[in-house]
């Protein structure tokens, strides 16, 4: 029996994906940039057990008999592949992030998974493995191996993985407005998106454009042009999707308001930009010395909207996934 124990933290896309060009191997239609985050870790736990005789997931102390324990099946199945090897495994997880709230929480999950399970079943992979392996889990997840800014370039399955690019120092100010499970999955939503959006084609080569200035503008340190972009990208995504049928539409009206603060900011003369994924919550890049500015503005902002619970955090860029524990030792 081996055990090995990883940790990771979400990321938040500043360059959005949104879309695969590949479903089975999980290839994005464009690339993606996203800073991990140093909230809301998820830990992850991987007992290879030769007793078992079906996988065990056991999710913030619940065992799951659901998509999700078939998703962490389906996952071990690969690993399983690589290492040459049929043993089960019991997984215990452990989610500080809102799970299905449109925060990022499949991208902790999997990176964790990925650094749990190929060291549990003996696999030696190096960064751009687990990124590689994490992505087949969840898109997302290839980012969340990355500390601080990751790219995660399109490609095929042997160059399509994340890796740390140069950025300046950004902080996030993360505004929770509901931690239910939203509607439509990211997954459901993207199909739906490329099936039947006129406007998908659009969002593919103007991604492609905005990845690139990105890069230069992350090299460069220039936030405000990091700032200008991640705001275009998000709001580009959304519409992106509302031109679907039915239409996806996961911003709500406090969603909304959020981001006409932020406008207020600029005004202001506070570099904030703000950014949201496949659920209402809003999360706005700032530099560092004004982030418990910008925080304090939200909250005011969301104290203001009746029948509205927010909590509002400010994170700063998160280490990559990593083991924590391997066989009982320290890793
Ligand atoms: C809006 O990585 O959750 O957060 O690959 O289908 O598991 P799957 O999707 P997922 O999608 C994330 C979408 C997004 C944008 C982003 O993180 O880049």
């Amino acid at each position: 029996m081996t055990t090995a124990t990883a940790q990771a933290h979400p990321n938040i896309a500043l360059i959005k994906y949104w879309g695969k060009s590949d479903e089975a191997m999980s290839l994005p239609a464009t690339g993606s940039l996203s800073l991990t985050l140093d909230i809301f870790p998820t830990t992850t736990t991987v007992e290879v057990d030769e007793a078992l005789t079906a996988d065990v997931f056991e999710l913030n102390g619940t065992v799951r008999d659901d998509d999700a324990a078939r998703r962490v099946s389906t996952f071990l199945d690969l690993v399983r592949a690589q290492a040459g090897t049929t043993a089960h495994a019991r997984v215990t997880s452990t989610n500080t992030v809102p799970t299905g709230a449109g925060l990022a929480s499949s991208a902790s999950g999997f990176a964790a998974l990925a650094v749990a399970a190929s060291a549990a079943y003996g696999l030696d992979l190096d960064e751009a493995g687990l990124s590689r392996l994490a992505r087949r889990g969840s898109g997302s997840a290839s980012r969340s191996i990355i500390p601080n800014v990751a790219l995660w370039t399109e490609g095929d399955d042997a160059t399509s993985y994340a890796r740390e690019v140069p950025a300046p120092t950004i902080a996030m100010v993360v505004v929770t407005l509901d931690a239910g499970v939203k509607h439509v999955s990211s997954r459901v939503a993207m199909r739906r998106t490329i099936e039947t959006s006129p406007f998908f084609p659009a969002w593919v080569t103007s991604t492609r454009t905005s990845l690139d200035e990105m890069v230069a503008a992350c090299a460069a340190g220039d936030f405000t042009r990091i700032g200008e972009l991640t705001e275009a990208n998000a709001l580009r995504m959304h519409a992106t999707m509302q031109g679907a049928e039915p239409a996806i539409r996961y911003l709500s009206p406090a969603s909304i308001a959020l981001f006409d603060r932020v406008v207020a900011l600029r005004a202001e003369g506070i570099d904030a930009y703000a950014t949201a994924d496949a659920g209402p919550n809003v999360a706005v890049i700032c530099p560092p010395a004004d982030a418990e500015r910008v925080a304090a503005a939200l909250r005011e902002t969301t104290d203001a909207l009746p029948g509205v619970n927010a909590s509002v955090l400010v994170a700063g860029p998160g280490p990559g996934a990593h083991l924590v524990d391997r066989a009982g030792g320290a890793a």
